[in-house]
């Protein structure tokens, strides 16, 4: 049912498109802008890459957005769906201004072995996250997980330096008392950790244990995948009990929620000694400082709302 529903939006999604081009070129006065609440992106810049909306401090061309690294776009719109990237490559799903977040598509790291040697066979290319400390952006501990799947592995990543971070073992049960691919993300097939604050870097790696589970133990080489997974994942948008997870052997990417911030400075009180670089542009605005990271955002005053990062962009409500 599920499936034959994004089939069909699948099918439908270009006469939608087309739809939308006739449309343009009939009323070429009328600007996709217009549709959308006042004050998202600078006067005169673009403010969507398909179905995203671009609110700056964001912005796509020269002028549009704040002169710092990660907030300049690209947009690739012979893509269709349209692209949107940050300038330096990592595709957005997402922006919210008022949650501070960003949902970025990273993919999953792949290691895959032979079941009876355990020797190994392939791998994917290199899934790392090198966004830097100077990038507004930082991994959500509270809405992105690390992720797991295959068994017998450990699926763990590193820091810049190169030192552990965040990791977990995934284990399966005998054919006969499998339950992998059916509960939830315990440790059978697959297993989750949580990510800590202030995490920019992220270095993959999976270690399988087929090998060594008979010097260790037998129950860690019960039953064995052809595969091995570690990725970060929105928890929303990560659930096991799909069981698409479990024993799968092709490539995919997840979303994994950013939380973003203006980090030029650390905090809202140096912020406010320079009012020319200071972001909190609009009168009816409030600085907020960053829960994840160095930095700060800026809010619409109570009772107003908007783009608070644009001159006059907060309005009464
Ligand atoms: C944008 O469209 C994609 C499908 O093309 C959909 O999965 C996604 O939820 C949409 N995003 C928003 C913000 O509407
Ligand atoms: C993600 O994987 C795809 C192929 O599956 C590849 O084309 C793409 O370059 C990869 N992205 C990154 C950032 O490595
Ligand atoms: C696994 O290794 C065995 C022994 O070398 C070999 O016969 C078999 O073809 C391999 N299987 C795969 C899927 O490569
Ligand atoms: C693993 O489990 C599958 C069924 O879930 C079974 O076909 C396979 O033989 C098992 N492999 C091992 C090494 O026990
Ligand atoms: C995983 O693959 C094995 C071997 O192909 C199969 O016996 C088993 O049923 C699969 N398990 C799930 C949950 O799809
Ligand atoms: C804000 O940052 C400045 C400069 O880094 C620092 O001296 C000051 O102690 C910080 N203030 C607070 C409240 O953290
Ligand atoms: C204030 O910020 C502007 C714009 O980023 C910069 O050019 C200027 O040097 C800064 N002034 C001081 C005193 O730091
Ligand atoms: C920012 O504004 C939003 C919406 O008005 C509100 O929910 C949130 O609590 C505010 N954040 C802070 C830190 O004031």
């Amino acid at each position: 049912m599920a499936s034959n529903t994004l089939r069909f939006l699948q099918a439908i999604a270009p006469i939608v498109l087309l739809a939308r081009l006739a449309q343009a070129s009939a009323q070429p006065q009328r600007q996709p802008s217009q549709l959308l609440p006042p004050g998202v992106a600078r006067p005169g810049c673009r403010d969507r890459c398909g179905n995203i909306t671009i609110p700056y401090p964001f912005g796509i061309g020269a002028g549009c957005y704040r002169e710092e690294y990660g907030f300049e776009l690209l947009c690739d719109d012979a893509r269709s769906p349209p692209r949107l990237t940050i300038s330096g490559g990592y595709q957005l799903a997402s922006l919210s201004l008022s949650a501070g977040e960003a949902r970025i598509y990273l993919n999953a790291t792949r290691k895959c072995y032979n079941v009876t040697t355990g020797a190994f066979v392939d791998r994917n290319d290199d899934a790392s996250l090198a966004l830097g400390s100077a990038s507004p952006y930082r991994v959500s501990p509270t809405k992105t997980r690390l992720v797991a799947t295959g068994c017998p592995t450990i699926g763990y990543f590193v820091d810049g330096a190169g030192y552990f971070v965040s990791g977990c073992t995934s284990v399966c049960r005998p054919a006969q008392y499998a339950v992998e691919g059916q509960g939830p993300c315990t440790g059978v097939g697959c297993c989750q950790s949580a990510i800590p604050s202030d995490i920019y870097y992220y270095e993959p790696n999976t270690l399988s244990l087929q090998l060594q589970a008979g010097k260790l133990d037998p129950i860690l080489g019960a039953n064995v995948t052809t595969c091995q997974y570690v990725f970060l994942a929105d928890a929303d948008w990560f659930s096991y009990t799909d069981s698409v997870f479990f024993n799968r052997t092709d490539d995919f990417a997840a979303p994994v929620v950013f939380d973003w911030a203006v980090r030029n400075v650390g905090n809202c009180s140096a912020a406010k000694l320079n009012m020319t670089d200071y972001a909190c542009r609009s009168r009816d605005s409030e600085c907020v400082p960053s829960s994840n990271g160095a930095g700060y955002r800026c809010n619409c005053s109570q009772g107003y709302e908007g783009n608070p990062y644009l001159d006059g962009g907060c309005r009464g409500r």
